[in-house]
């Protein structure tokens, strides 16, 4: 399929770029309707038919790889819908920080990864944060519905919601029927497998913790000049602090200033992206985030903000040794 600018311009939405979190999806689509989200919607195939039999909802996709988004994009494109919108990324973070509390309809998680391993066990979206993040993301009455090949994979997201306390569960359905059949449902009906449904609709609401926050990013201020061989003794540092964990990757020079490339993590979400290191005429420097990429404004990137600078000042202060 070929790549589509104008379709990935039309539906994608680069949430990592919005100056407010969760983000306002009532003024992205333009008008107030329920909204709902589908978790890994694959080639979008699930998305455009949804969008069909619910003209009056917002639908939102959440997926991990471009190929994915720009497959649905052109797909949505060609059916003309206006009221779907795709965002790339991790489901299991963006669902918790890109809506606001109980403003979802329903959450729709249709074949997952189920990641069997148990060493893999931190990649499957089903887990009781995720059920911690449902319960604030849905309004109370809203649902979530899971369909997955996997019965045990079922078993476990019935036993992490059931276990939050917030959910009434409905009995797990085995050969569910069905109005769509997905591109994955298909393929594993092909093969004789068996089909199983839950659905759990939310009692009581609440809120858990998100890591992103809503201030906009800052830059911090150093008193002397750099050198190159302050900001060349970044590259390769690490900086820790609960809960957040930052490394300077590599550190060049970049049209008069210089740029470190930089790894963030806040819990298990990482980013990539760049901090600008600049001198001043006036004898001061700055230590800012690179717009492109924007990274999601955690405290993670704030912490590696304040870090670089406090690392800086150390080593320009007069009698800092640099070959430590
Ligand atoms: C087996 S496919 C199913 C696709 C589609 N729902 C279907 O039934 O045809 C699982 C999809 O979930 C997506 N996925 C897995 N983990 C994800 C995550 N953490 N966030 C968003 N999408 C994820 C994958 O990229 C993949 O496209």
């Amino acid at each position: 399929m070929r790549f589509r600018p104008s379709a990935l311009f039309r539906y994608g939405i680069p949430a990592h770029e919005s100056e407010r979190f969760p983000l306002d999806w009532e003024r992205l689509f333009g008008r107030r309707a329920p909204l709902a989200v589908e978790v890994g919607f694959g080639g979008g195939e699930y998305l455009a038919w949804w969008a069909g039999q619910r003209p009056d909802w917002n639908l939102v996709g959440l997926e991990r790889p471009p190929e994915c988004v720009a497959r649905a994009a052109r797909l949505l494109e060609r059916s003309g819908a206006d009221h779907v919108r795709l965002v790339r990324g991790d489901a299991r973070y963006l669902l918790r920080e890109l809506f606001a509390a109980a403003s979802l309809e329903r959450v729709l998680m249709q074949f997952p990864m189920p990641w069997p391993k148990e060493k893999q066990a931190k990649h499957r979206v089903s887990s009781p944060d995720f059920a911690a993040t449902l319960a604030m993301v849905l309004r109370p009455g809203g649902c979530f519905e899971l369909v997955t090949d996997q019965d045990w994979y079922a078993t476990e997201s019935h036993d992490f919601l059931s276990g939050d306390g917030r959910f009434e569960l409905s009995a797990l359905e085995r050969e569910p029927e069905r109005e769509f059949r997905t591109r994955y449902e298909q393929k594993w009906l092909e093969q004789g497998r068996s089909i199983y449904r839950l659905r759990a609709r939310l009692l009581e609401g609440g809120a858990t913790r998100r890591i992103i926050q809503e201030e906009p990013l800052h830059c911090t201020h150093l008193d002397s000049t750099l050198t190159e061989a302050a900001v060349a003794a970044l590259a390769g540092r690490r900086f820790t602090a609960p809960g957040v964990v930052a490394e300077v990757k590599e550190s060049f020079r970049a049209e008069g200033s210089w740029l470190l490339k930089v790894v963030s993590a806040d819990d298990a979400f990482s980013q990539i992206f760049y901090l600008r290191l600049v001198s001043k005429p006036d004898g001061s420097s700055l230590v800012k985030v690179e717009p492109q990429p924007r990274p999601y404004p955690t405290a993670a990137v704030r912490f590696v903000v304040e870090s670089v600078a406090a690392a800086l000042r150390d080593s320009l202060a007069p009698g800092a040794d640099l070959s430590a």
